[in-house]
């Protein structure tokens, strides 16, 4: 029987199967992220320190645990990611619309499908890999993504006992008292979510870097609290910030010196906006809250200016 060299290498192992990994890892990664999105939009729907569950014995927040989740996801993201890249595939960034939520139980009813897919796919490609690399993450995304699952149903738990799992959720822009500085809180929030993500896939197209990298993810947990504080202002007055599916989408690219110059042009927006719109609001609070956050901003934008020169100076490649 003659060979085929495209598929078959020197040593007899078929090439064929190590395509397929980038499929599912692809589809686990935007799957990964949705979950992020999902849990970060939920936990901004729901008030700091009024629900508590409990964890292995332990009190904790509802708010800050749905936050916990968050980063969970991101990290499940990102680590599945550093593998594709490893060898040889590169993440694409295709995320869309979050499921609609009108009510906490909806939240739950999306993160748990979502658990459980991801659960069962990874139970999945447990049989079918071989890859020591792969089946360590395997074994651990499986053990926390069911993690996520059991917290889920003690937070539907809860929430069910309290009486508000069915209960309308605040219109995102309040009664409409406040609608006008609920719509400028939403601008800054959606600022924060673009350059959120641009700095997640800058810092995972960087690969293995420790030069940059590990900084602008740093800066993308900076950013996540920023957009916590904002939202957790929304929920103050009266509102309740949602994050629609096009503030999610980000070009494609390989160049992540062209990321962070995109995030540098995001985080000038932010200055600009929240320069001029902090005299302009009636609940002084949100205007106080984007000059604390300007300040960030501004020291941020320095840093960054910093990387991108380092980056021109000495040019990286895609890991
Ligand atoms: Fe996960
Ligand atoms: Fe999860
Ligand atoms: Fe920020």
């Amino acid at each position: 029987m003659e060979l085929n060299c495209e598929e078959t290498v020197q040593d007899g192992i078929s090439r064929a199967p190590e395509k397929q990994p980038f499929n599912w890892m692809q589809e686990e990664f935007i799957s990964e992220l949705t979950s992020m999105w999902l849990y970060l939009e939920f936990a901004f729907a729901v008030p700091k320190q009024v629900y508590e569950i409990t964890y292995f014995g332990q009190k904790k927040d509802l708010h800050r645990q749905l936050l916990c989740h968050a980063i969970h996801e991101m990290r499940h993201a990102e680590m599945l990611a550093r593998i594709m890249l490893k060898w040889g595939g590169k993440p694409k960034w295709q995320l869309s619309r979050l499921p609609q939520a009108e009510s906490y139980r909806d939240f739950l009813n999306a993160a748990m499908s979502n658990e459980a897919r991801n659960l069962e796919s990874y139970q999945l490609r447990d049989t079918e890999v071989g890859d020591h690399e792969l089946k360590v993450l395997l074994a651990n995304l499986l053990r926390e993504d069911n993690a996520h699952l059991q917290v889920d149903q003690a937070i539907q738990q809860v929430l069910t006992a309290q009486g508000v799992i069915d209960g309308p959720l605040p219109p995102p822009r309040g009664n409409g008292q406040f609608g006008e500085d609920i719509k400028k809180l939403e601008q800054a929030a959606w600022l924060e979510i673009k350059s959120i993500s641009r700095l997640i896939y800058a810092s995972l197209l960087l690969g293995m870097d420790q030069s940059i990298a590990p900084r602008a993810r740093a800066l993308a947990i900076e950013d996540m609290q920023h957009l916590n504080r904002i939202a957790q202002e929304i929920t103050t007055t009266g509102g309740r910030l949602t994050i629609p599916g096009e503030v999610l989408e980000l070009e494609e690219s390989d160049d992540f010196a062209k990321l962070l110059q995109d995030v540098i042009g995001l985080k000038n927006d932010k200055v600009r906006t929240y320069k001029e719109s902090k005299p302009q609001f009636n609940v002084p609070g949100g205007g106080q809250l984007l000059g604390t956050l300007l300040a960030k901003e501004e020291e941020n934008i320095v840093d960054l200016e910093a990387y991108l020169q380092s980056l021109k100076q000495y040019p990286l490649t895609v890991h």
